[in-house]
């Protein structure tokens, strides 16, 4: 049997409706698989918890983390605890301790999901985004300055170095040359208006395709590449960001896709010395919270990510297989896909999908 240890954090909102669902769709697979042993270990940390304790996570909790296979995380920041406290306080402290610098973002439409682009189907919409995930312009060094008077000013840098953009253009090279469809590479930059910081990033883009020459590399501001995601997302293959542009873009990348209830995230540690993190794009969507109707399709996407990472492409293959085809029935999509089915109700024909392969 294949063991694999989970660290299981709903957190906010629907990121609790949503993960419920993954862990069904993984239970689902596990009787399907009797060598599959996945166990959880459930953790309540949240704004909740924050309400309760005056923190995100105790003061251990990363070391809590350390030791499982993987991270399941819904969503992170609820109406009541400001945002970056409640997101400084878990989720990017996990993504930087445990060095997950690589985010993962597929943009790929799947079967049964109505085409969002009028005249771009299937082949047009199927790329990647990787955002750098641990510096850039997530960097909270900074500060409020002369507050209550009329010189009232807030600075933060941005925080670019050798070492993080080398690492992540080059897993995104080595991506585009042996994964990508047409090895080509595109880089997201501002260099016109950004003077210190994206220069920098250009440089290396450059320096590190002189060791992936095999690479064609384009390097596309920022603005016109939002742009060229509406229209013509069928000239991507491999996307490299930094942090908040790809936080960005990858937003954009759900909308073209079918929306935020769709899109997944790897948050990955290649060097594997930490588990890596599996989380859908959205957040904890405080409009819908409560209501039964989130989508879990990035979650349960999500789940299928984690599986591939540990080496179970099979099972991965056969979720992502029974996610498609109840996506094409279309009888038990939620209604931000037009239907009418509850989160419960998708979820549980996603498993009557998997479990009719059995
Ligand atoms: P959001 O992604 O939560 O919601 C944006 C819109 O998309 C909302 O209208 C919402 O209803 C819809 N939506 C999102 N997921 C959906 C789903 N699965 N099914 C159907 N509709 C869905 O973004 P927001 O409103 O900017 O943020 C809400 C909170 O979540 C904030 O506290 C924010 O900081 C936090 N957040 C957390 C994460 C994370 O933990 N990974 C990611 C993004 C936002
Ligand atoms: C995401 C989210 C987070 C980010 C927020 C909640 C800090 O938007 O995962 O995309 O910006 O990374
Ligand atoms: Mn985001």
């Amino acid at each position: 049997t294949r063991h694999y240890s989970i660290a299981f954090i709903p957190g906010d909102g629907i990121g609790v409706d949503v993960l419920g669902e993954g862990r069904k769709v993984l239970d689902a697979l596990s009787s399907l698989d009797g060598g599959l042993k996945i166990g959880y270990q459930e953790f309540d940390w949240s704004c909740e918890y924050y309400m309760n304790n005056g923190v995100m996570m105790p003061e251990n909790g990363l070391d809590q983390l350390k030791g499982h296979d993987s991270i399941y995380l819904g969503a992170v920041g609820y109406p009541g605890v400001p945002d970056h406290v409640s997101l400084w306080g878990l989720l990017l402290p996990i993504r930087r301790q445990f060095q997950q610098y690589i985010n993962l973002r597929p943009v790929k439409l799947l079967r049964g999901i109505k085409p969002p682009l009028a005249g771009k189907g299937l082949e047009d919409l199927d790329f990647i985004v990787i955002r750098e995930n641990n510096e850039g312009e997530y960097s909270s060094i900074g500060g409020r300055m002369y507050e209550g008077t009329e010189m009232d000013m807030a600075i933060q840098s941005a925080v670019f170095t050798r070492h993080g953009v080398e690492r992540v253009l080059r897993y995104a090279f080595s991506l585009a040359s042996s994964k990508g469809k047409r090895k080509k590479l595109t880089a997201a930059t501002k260099s016109n208006g950004i003077n210190h910081t994206m220069p920098f990033w250009d440089e290396y883009v450059r320096k590190i395709n002189s060791e992936y020459p095999d690479v064609a590399t384009e390097i596309t501001h920022i603005d016109a590449l939002a742009a060229f995601f509406v229209t013509k997302p069928e000239s991507f293959d491999v996307v490299v960001a930094s942090n908040l542009f790809g936080d960005i873009l990858t937003d954009l990348g759900a909308a073209i896709v079918g929306g935020l209830g769709i899109a997944p995230s790897a948050n990955i540690n290649p060097e594997k010395n930490f588990p890596s993190m599996f989380e859908p794009v959205h957040g904890s969507a405080p409009d819908i919270a409560g209501k039964g109707i989130a989508n879990p399709t990035a979650a349960i996407w999500c789940a299928g990510m984690m599986l591939d990472h540990l080496g179970e492409y099979e099972l991965a293959a056969v979720l992502m297989e029974s996610l498609q085809q109840v996506l094409e029935e279309g009888a038990a999509l939620t209604p931000d896909l037009g239907g009418k089915a509850s989160t419960w109700e998708f979820g549980d024909e996603v498993c009557r999908k998997i479990l009719g392969k059995g």
